[in-house]
């Protein structure tokens, strides 16, 4: 083989290797994996699964200083640990961040790190799972979610009251304040980690009557973090307890002013549940290469007239028409990137703020159903083939 084969041969097993997502197989064990924590030894024993996140906004927000401080953002590879008793489940992610962020309740400014972890309601067909934002209408996800806080005040469940008291008033009710702030600091949530069932981003709803069990805490290392939850295998929400089922994580950068839907995100990543069988089919939909002509796809791409709408970087400039597809590749699955293509309306993602920009609404809503903005595009089985594998190169590096 002379030098130049060598070099290509080399560069194409390296993309495979990025490419392919690993199985996260969640080692069973002889105890409550209920009580594990980010600090427990018994991850050491655990063999880890690399996972990359990408930079994905759900929703764009109003925030110029947001937006510019994730003009320029790379991937993170965090690395995912699974643990499994009959009953419960435990997982955990680290992931690098070099300043640890901590949401302080009384400063509306700064934005603690966090993550989450996602799972889909319904599993058992693999090429239509929920969209990775957080769900969409009719495939519904419970998500975990854990944020770094110093501490949050809101004892009746409606936000910030801590700095609620009129300062003026104190000279003349003095001790009766004193007393309420006491009375308030003792409600004072630290350990912020909530349950969500949500349909899309704006459908998010709290899981409050404790139906929904779980722990979840995070530890800073000094480089990143550890994030370990803890759930059962089987709710009235969620029945995990089969031989495989997807997952996805999300991280906050409070750093990058990271809050709500601006996020690094997974794709779906297949779990196995070790020592069980099933769940074949999703493994095999979750862990496969596209397979495509890339260039191909690319052409077609530009021949179909999706940067009209899209931003696609070196091809086309960000616009409010539609999402931006710089990461689209990183944290779709190739089943999701197929059915966008063919019957867009299938999943219709959330968007901007519609008020905002009235011109270029994503969706119209007919007969109490989101209609998608962008034309269906059912070609032959090969050019779609050839789109999708295109559209998987189209993600930021790890850095
Ligand atoms: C007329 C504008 C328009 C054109 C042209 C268009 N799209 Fe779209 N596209 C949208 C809008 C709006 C959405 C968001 C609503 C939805 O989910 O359907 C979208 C959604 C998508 C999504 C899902 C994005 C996500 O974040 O999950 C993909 C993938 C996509 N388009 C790819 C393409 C490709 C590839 C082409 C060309 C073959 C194309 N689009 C052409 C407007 C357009």
């Amino acid at each position: 083989m002379n030098k130049k084969l060598l070099a290509t041969a080399a560069s194409t097993l390296m993309v495979t290797a990025v490419m392919a997502q690993d199985v996260i197989v969640a080692k069973k064990a002889a105890y409550d994996v209920g009580k594990l924590t980010a600090s427990s030894r018994a991850w050491n024993h655990v063999k880890g699964t690399a996972v990359i996140l990408y930079p994905q906004t759900t929703i764009r927000m109003n925030d110029k200083k947001a937006h510019m401080a994730n003009k320029v953002v790379h991937a993170k590879k965090a690395t995912v640990k699974a643990l499994y008793d009959g009953k419960k489940i435990a997982f955990l992610l680290e992931w690098p961040d070099g300043t640890k962020s901590v949401q302080k309740g009384y400063q509306s400014d700064v934005y603690g790190d966090g993550f989450a972890v996602q799972f889909p309601v319904h599993y058992d067909h693999p090429k239509t799972l929920p969209y990775i934002g957080m769900g969409s209408e009719g495939r519904p996800v419970i998500i975990h979610l854990k944020k770094a806080v110093q501490a949050v005040f809101e004892p009746n469940g409606d936000g910030d009251v801590g700095m609620q008291q009129n300062v003026l008033s104190k000279p003349y009710f003095g001790d009766a304040i004193g007393k309420y702030q006491d009375e308030v600091a003792k409600r004072a949530v630290k350990n912020y980690r909530r349950a969500f069932i949500s349909e899309g981003f704006r459908s998010m709803t709290e899981i409050k009557d404790g139906s929904e069990t779980f722990s979840a805490d995070m530890k800073y290392t000094g480089k990143g973090w550890r994030g370990a939850v803890t759930r059962p295998l089987r709710d009235i929400y969620l029945n995990l307890d089969n031989g495989a089922f997807p997952v996805a994580f999300a991280a906050w950068d409070g750093a990058r002013l990271n809050r709500d839907g601006l996020k690094l995100l997974s794709s779906w990543v297949p779990v196995r549940l070790e020592g069980k069988t099933g769940g074949e089919a999703l493994i095999k939909e979750l862990t496969a290469d596209p397979k495509g002509d890339i260039a191909n796809g690319k052409a077609l791409v530009e021949q179909n007239g999706c940067t009209g709408c899209h931003y696609i970087p070196g091809m086309s400039m960000p616009s409010f028409m539609a999402p931006g597809l710089a990461n689209i590749g990183g944290y779709s699955t190739a089943a999701y990137l197929k059915e966008s293509l063919v019957d867009p309306s299938a999943v219709v993602v959330p968007g901007y703020n519609r008020n905002a920009h009235p011109n270029t609404p994503w969706y119209s809503v007919a007969d109490g159903k989101r209609q998608s903005a962008m034309p269906p595009y059912p070609l032959d089985e090969k050019s779609l083939n050839d789109m999708v594998a295109y559209l998987k190169t189209l993600k930021a590096e790890v850095k």
